[in-house]
């Protein structure tokens, strides 16, 4: 068969995208599965560099093979100095970080009153402290440099948390209250920041692998153990496609005006508008007593 010679306007469009994405590093937490990986995967076949942390850099080279534009990077992110030592690492490499993701998080089941200390803190180290770790070293890059985009994923269970997911819950409901004002913080310097609030993917996530649930369990907590059940039953069905997720992370990267708040899948897009018809309600409901704590005008 003979050759193509001629350069068709795709052929352009792609070439163009490749030089365009040449300059721009990413910076991914929690790479080695899940929405991390596609993500890693999908941001090297489209030219971008990428720096990605995972507690195996073995296993994470591992699962994306070699790549000129890939940096994999063992953290671990419960260790602030391992994060600093990672963001300056990826700074050092690549020369800049434009785009960060702070992904790595797990999902923690449980009554409030069976889960122990230590797996609700561990929780928080790893879903809370290490995004704001993350944020914190990054920040002086994006400043210096008056430009950069940070994406935080919380959880549809950041806005509309369901029975059984309280600790989880509280971990994202703190992802979403500090992504939120970061965005204003830092949209002066030229930096954009979007907090993410998927539904249900279809990930690891309520695999055995990633999934904790409370050691301790209180037959008294019926209702928590049946509505874990049920989330688990979703596991390797749930409807969010981590590709198209992929997708939706760069396409609000390069968005110059992205929104401070994205609900991804259907089912977070109607959890979160159930949340917001209750929260009307009872504040009309409310509103004597809400407004009968004020002193006399
Ligand atoms: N899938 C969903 O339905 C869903 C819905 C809402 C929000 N989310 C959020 O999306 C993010 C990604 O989750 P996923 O769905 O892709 O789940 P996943 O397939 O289980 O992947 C989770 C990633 O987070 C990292 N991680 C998990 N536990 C960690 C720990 N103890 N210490 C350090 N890193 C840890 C892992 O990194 P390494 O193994 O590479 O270290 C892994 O790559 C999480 O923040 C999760 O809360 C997921």
């Amino acid at each position: 068969m003979r050759k193509q010679l001629f350069i068709t306007w795709a052929d352009i469009c792609i070439m163009k995208s490749k030089m365009m994405n040449a300059n721009k590093v990413w910076y991914v937490t929690g790479a080695s599965k899940g929405l991390g990986l596609s993500l890693v995967k999908k941001l090297l076949a489209e030219g971008y560099r990428v720096a990605a942390t995972s507690r195996s850099a073995a296993q994470l080279q591992d699962v994306v093979g070699e790549h000129e534009d890939f940096l994999a990077l063992e953290v671990d992110l419960t260790d602030n100095d391992s994060i600093w030592e990672s963001v300056q690492k990826a700074h050092k490499h690549f020369g800049s970080i434009d785009v960060v993701v702070n992904n790595a998080g797990y999902g923690i089941g449980g009554a409030a009153e069976e889960l122990s200390d230590k797996e609700i803190k561990d929780c928080f180290d790893i879903n809370v402290f290490a995004t704001i770790n993350v944020v914190q070293h990054v920040l002086p890059f994006m400043r210096a440099q008056g430009s950069g985009s940070i994406i935080n994923i919380a959880s549809i269970a950041g806005f509309a948390a369901a029975m059984g997911w309280g600790m989880y819950a509280a971990t994202k409901f703190a992802v979403v209250g500090f992504t939120e004002v970061l965005a204003e913080e830092v949209r002066d310097f030229g930096i954009k920041v979007t907090v993410a609030e998927p539904g249900a993917f279809r990930t690891e996530f309520l695999s055995g692998a990633s999934l904790v649930v409370s050691k301790n369990k209180i037959d008294a907590y019926e209702s928590v153990r049946d509505s874990l059940a049920l989330y688990q039953k979703r596991d390797g069905v749930q409807a969010g496609d981590p590709n198209k997720a992929a997708e939706v992370f760069i396409a609000l990267a390069e968005n110059p005006n992205p929104p401070v708040r994205l609900f991804m899948g259907t089912d977070a897009y109607a959890r979160a508008n159930a949340k917001l018809e209750l929260i009307k309600g009872e504040l009309e409901q409310w509103k004597e007593l809400s407004f009968s704590t004020d002193f006399p005008a």
